[in-house]
């Protein structure tokens, strides 16, 4: 069967929709399969007490609409209160939580062919097991069915989080919505919401309206967006957390209010990425007077009781121009930009805390005497999480799930917060809350943003839900096809979209050839995108061959899988489907180069075309003498080459199956 599956894939016949407990994500900390099925009919009935708390009657509302939309079976569109517990899913909740760190989130479900308990200590752990549930959605011959058995679940880490960057480009609350979706699904329970930056301040502030009016390109959300995003997340469990850049990454503030700056103005919003020079100066008392107002604005409109100041990649640069700002310095004993920063975060410290919030911010705020009840949110090294929960600071683990960075889910899942072997002892250990994925927003648009999160970020939702030793790289790459599936049920727009994508650059329904290219190639990582001789702006569109290729290439992941497991034991039917799989990347060359006659956006793509025909054929050419146990000295070199070749970027892209054929190649010519 193994080597039937990427058969299947091939010809596109696998992706059903039956789960099992197997198929979790995230794995449940406890799982007992039982004997049995619940068999689901238009009878079907969800049954609560009378006395529920109010997330949980909405929530199983949504739950139900989902179910019905996936079985279309006409289901009650609402739950019940009466007669608990019945013959359907009965959800028994104790408490309404708090929404806030460290609430209860367990559950237990209990699902027998004749009913299905849900148990909670509070609404939040409710949400997540009619998650897990609808997971378990199952079908057989005779119908849609739960598989009977027993789990007792509940987070590893309290702050699970995805950090949305609406400033670099535009994310409208429709893609904010959509994706809390994702995150609920997942059982992630914090939206970190980055609302300003040097390109563009996105929120709107009544009190200073000019720093949305200016600084937005009229790309804002309004406070009544803003209200409803927070109900939403609220409705779903999600926490929603603001972020405010300051001091540095502050540019479009000075837009509209030139004299909270350490440089005289006129400012303009920026267009390019990168780290700029304009910082807010921190010297002045006008400019406390004024973040006085807008935070206590702010925290008035955001209800969590955490409030993200940024502090990052302030370079000092108009600090060090200003003979004000040097001469404070002096006058003050403030030895050098470290120094001022602290004083300056210690000035909106008080702002919070007079506002009833507990600050947090990147990891360069961790400075000698900042007070112990803040949080770091380590993003530049690890150091700074074993640093600071070592000191007794409350930290946040962001390095190696910067899924911006378009690396492989695996990277991310093998990231743990506190891995096995932490030097940190039992007391420091308390302070690692978790960690947060980060959508940084510089190659992202509305159309794309989804398949850079999904659904890579699943793998970093499972590492901070899911035990410590839940951590088979493989497994989760199974059941990441199951989770991309439901995500994309509940609306989430990684797949579709990619189509549409397509479809336009092509200017034609026939993309067969540009899918079959896509299906192998990945944007360059690393930021690699911003070094090629394009410079971007928050002007481009993203509509090109690296904008419609997607992380972490499943086609291509099951290529090199394939060659593994052919290699490690060749037989007949392993090589008839990486034969197949050569014969049609070959094949699809010609076919390319057609479709780029009437499509000129994607010639851009035909060295990458190109060389993954070469690669085809050299693959032919190696499977067949490693059948034959023959290598032909003679065309050593050249394949060598064309598989050195084929690792060249292109089109800001690279393809990703190279590796699978420098396997072949070293086992042919150098077993
Ligand atoms: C960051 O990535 N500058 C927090």
């Amino acid at each position: 069967m193994r080597k039937i599956i990427p058969l299947l894939f091939l010809i596109g016949l696998a992706g059903t929709a039956t789960a099992q407990f197997d198929e979790l994500l995230p794995v449940p900390q406890h799982v007992k399969p039982g004997k049995g099925r619940f068999r689901l009919g238009p009878n079907f009935r969800v049954v609560l007490r009378e006395s529920t708390p109010s997330r949980i009657r909405p929530g199983a509302n949504r739950w139900l609409t989902r179910l019905d939309g996936r079985t279309g079976l006409n289901l009650p569109d609402t739950a019940a209160t009466q007669g608990f517990p019945g013959d359907g899913l009965n959800i028994w909740v104790r408490t309404r939580a708090a929404l806030a760190l460290h609430d209860d989130e367990s559950y237990v479900l209990k699902i027998t062919p004749r009913r299905i308990m849900l148990e909670a200590e509070t609404d939040l752990g409710a949400l997540h097991g009619l998650e897990t549930l609808l997971q378990l959605l199952s079908a057989d011959a005779s119908g849609y069915y739960f598989p009977a058995g027993k789990i007792e679940d509940a987070p590893r880490f309290p702050w699970r989080g995805l950090l949305i960057d609406v400033c670099r480009h535009w994310q409208p609350a429709a893609v904010i919505k959509r994706n809390l979706d994702g995150m609920a699904a997942m059982k992630l329970n914090v939206l970190h919401w980055h609302l300003s930056e040097d390109q563009g301040f996105r929120i709107e502030s009544r009190r200073y309206p000019k720093l949305h009016e200016k600084g937005s390109n009229g790309h804002y959300f309004t406070q009544h967006e803003v209200r409803d995003i927070i109900a939403y997340a609220d409705a779903r469990g999600i926490r929603v957390v603001p972020e405010f850049d300051l001091p540095g990454h502050a540019t479009a503030w000075f837009v509209g209010h030139p004299e909270l700056a350490s440089a005289p103005g006129p400012y303009t919003i920026e267009t390019g990425f990168g780290v700029f020079d304009p910082a807010m100066d921190p010297t002045r008392e006008e400019v406390y007077t004024f973040l006085d107002t807008f935070l206590t604005e702010m925290c008035d409109l955001f209800p969590d009781a955490y409030f993200h100041i940024g502090g990052d990649e302030n370079n000092g640069k108009h600090w060090n121009a200003n003979p004000k700002i040097q001469a404070f310095m002096q006058e003050n004993d403030l030895a050098d930009n470290h120094a001022l920063q602290q004083y300056f975060n210690q000035r909106l410290l008080k702002i919070l805390e007079k506002n009833g919030k507990r600050m947090m911010g990147w990891d360069e705020i961790l400075q000698p005497g900042i007070p112990r009840n803040i949080v770091i949110q380590s993003w530049r090294g690890r150091e700074a999480l074993v640093q600071a929960a070592t000191q007794g600071y409350d930290v946040l683990l962001s390095n190696g799930y910067y899924i911006d960075l378009g690396k492989p889910a695996a990277e991310h899942y093998r990231n743990d917060p506190l891995p096995a072997g932490s030097q940190l002892d039992a007391e420091a250990r308390k302070h690692v809350l978790g960690g947060e994925a980060t959508m940084w927003g510089e190659l992202i648009s509305p159309e794309t943003i989804d398949s850079r999160i999904w659904p890579r970020t699943c793998a970093i939702a499972e590492r901070l839900w899911s035990a410590a030793s839940v951590k088979d790289v493989s497994d989760l790459y199974r059941r990441l096809e199951g989770a991309s599936l439901w995500l994309e049920m509940d609306g989430l727009r990684h797949r579709s979209n990619r189509e549409i994508m397509m479809r336009r650059a092509a200017g034609s329904t026939a993309i067969q050839p540009l899918a079959t290219l896509l299906d192998v190639v990945e944007p360059l990582k690393i930021y690699q995108r911003h070094h090629q001789g394009i410079p971007y702006s928050t002007a481009l569109p993203l509509t090109r061959i690296p904008d419609m290729a997607i992380p972490d290439a499943p086609v291509a992941r099951r290529f090199r899988t394939a060659m593994e497991d052919y290699l490690r034991e060749p037989d007949e039917p392993g090589r008839i489907v990486l034969t197949l799989w050569l014969r049609s990347w070959r094949d699809n060359h010609a076919a390319y180069l057609e479709l780029c006659e009437s499509a000129p956006l994607l010639r851009e793509g035909i060295p990458l075309s190109l060389r993954l025909k070469s690669l085809a054929v050299v693959g032919l050419e190696l499977l067949e003498m490693h059948a034959a146990g023959t290598p032909v000295a003679e065309k050593e070199t050249v394949i060598a080459r064309t598989i050195a070749n084929a690792r060249e970027p292109s089109a800001e892209s690279e393809l990703a199956v190279v590796e699978a054929f420098e396997m072949l190649y070293r086992t042919v010519y150098a077993p």
